[in-house]
């Protein structure tokens, strides 16, 4: 025990909730120590924790490049507290600038939960965009489409589907014979839902960056993975020094890259490309520029690590420009689950365990007072040994949803662990900062209820 692999299974209901692992074996990078702007409360406090590509996003942010946001829904059920937490980043990036597009996943709903398309509409209308607009998404700068009708994002899941294949599915998400197609479609939406804001019809080339639990990173590691593929130029670090860009040959770009049907090497088109990789490399500044068409690469001696975001953007223009996709491989940030109330996994389908966002008050507060508490077995036994807050329910959803101010939260927690607060009172604490947050959710959902509708892409009204 304790060795083997943690397989995610986006579908399944267990979760691994060891976090440092994750990181470790599927490559994230931890979010401690990346500078952000007006973070957030699940930045602040850790909630998201690990990322891939964030610099992209920052490094656009920074020159002012546009940069976008995606984000999808599954349009089944109700709408719990779990789910505010994408919005909440989400409303985050937009508020520096992102543009934000949202998938109602109603082809993955109708696969994998029996959701008919016309359910999965007023689910996703009536559900969750009215909450999206409640909890103060704007609506100018968000686009939502669905999966079924977006064309552009099935056409390019089919065609990035050329790059994979069932063991690869296998490796990923630990498929087997019978598995259902469903489990090899929906992923295959989903590549399209995360990469097809690049095309140009959609925002064109820029950082895309998916907020998303854990449980969802297969679908971007997939998608990394197919993105790259398709790719006509790499960059990695030279083994002297600066940096390498290598033409990668497959069939959609070997009449550009000079490979002949008859297997000979047109020399005077392998000579073009690479000039125009040079041009490349000199339109951001570089002059010290050696290019090898013999050995497949040009070497920028002078780059640096924070040179690649740069190389890699004009690398994918030109790309472009020769025929290619250029994509670039999405962003993404991992946060970490909430706990249940019962104090096991947070389900939409056992309501025992969650707050949905249309509980009245007085189920909140019923919910809350039932809820697992982090307190010793008596009051005496509390008050010498202490509780503790990170198994506390009460706790953690102030921690997770209800308590903007992190002083505050900090004092709770330090007197809970003292001893000297007791369970009822956190538990009290939190139904009063719940019900305001629930009441203030209610009032701006009736305020913004007739924006819903223009939170629609133009294709999808
Ligand atoms: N599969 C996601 C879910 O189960 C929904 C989804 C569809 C999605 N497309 C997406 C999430 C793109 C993030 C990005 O909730």
């Amino acid at each position: 025990m304790g060795n083997e692999n943690i397989t995610i299974d986006p579908w399944g209901s267990a979760q691994s909730t060891d976090y440092d692992r994750i990181i470790e074996q599927f490559g994230l990078s931890p979010m401690a120590g990346v500078d952000m702007v007006n973070p957030t409360k699940l930045h602040r406090r850790g909630i998201v924790f690990a990322h891939r590509d964030m610099e992209a996003v920052q490094e656009a942010q920074r020159t002012g490049d546009a940069v976008g946001v995606l984000t999808g829904l599954m349009p089944s059920g109700q709408m719990h507290m779990g789910h505010s937490m994408v919005v909440e980043q989400v409303k985050w990036f937009q508020q520096q600038g992102a543009d934000v597009s949202i998938a109602v996943a109603d082809l993955e709903s109708q696969a994998t939960r029996g959701i008919d398309l016309a359910k999965g509409r007023s689910v996703a209308m009536e559900e969750y965009i009215a909450h999206y607009a409640a909890l103060g998404l704007d609506p100018e700068r968000t686009q939502v489409y669905f999966q079924s009708t977006r064309h552009a994002v099935q056409r390019l899941g089919f065609r990035l589907g050329t790059r994979t294949n069932l063991s690869e599915f296998e490796a990923i998400y630990g498929f087997s014979g019978e598995t259902n197609l469903a489990h090899v479609q929906a992923p295959m939406v989903q590549v399209g839902d995360i990469l097809h804001p690049q095309l140009d019809e959609f925002g064109g080339l820029r950082p895309v960056v998916v907020p998303v639990g854990v449980d969802q990173d297969p679908h971007l590691r997939l998608t990394r993975g197919l993105a790259s593929k398709t790719n006509w130029f790499n960059l990695r670090t030279a083994p002297s020094s600066g940096v390498l860009i290598s033409t990668s040959v497959h069939d959609d770009n070997a009449h550009v890259f000079g490979r002949q049907p008859n297997g000979r090497l047109d020399k005077a088109k392998v000579a073009a490309v690479y000039d125009r990789i040079v041009q490349c490399v000199q339109s951001l500044g570089f002059s010290d520029i050696v290019s090898s068409p013999k050995q497949g690469h040009v070497h920028v001696p002078s780059a640096t690590k924070r040179d690649h975001h740069g190389l890699r953007m004009a690398l994918l223009r030109l790309e472009r420009d020769l025929g290619g996709m250029g994509l670039l491989a999405p962003s993404s940030t991992y946060h970490h689950f909430a706990v249940g109330l019962t104090g096991s996994k947070m389900s939409s389908s056992q309501p025992k365990t969650t707050l949905f966002l249309r509980d009245d008050l007085a189920t909140v507060e019923k919910k809350i007072k039932r809820a697992f508490s982090g307190s010793q077995a008596t009051v005496e036994e509390h008050r010498r040994l202490g509780g503790n807050p990170d198994i506390d329910v009460a706790y953690q959803y102030m921690m997770y949803f209800f308590e903007e101010d992190d002083a505050h939260l900090a004092e709770l927690n330090a007197a809970y662990r003292a001893g000297t607060l007791l369970a009822g009172e956190m538990k009290q604490a939190c139904i009063d900062r719940a019900v305001a947050w629930m009441s203030h959710l209610d009032e701006m959902r009736d305020q913004t209820a007739h924006l819903v509708p223009s939170f629609l892409a133009a294709d999808s009204r």
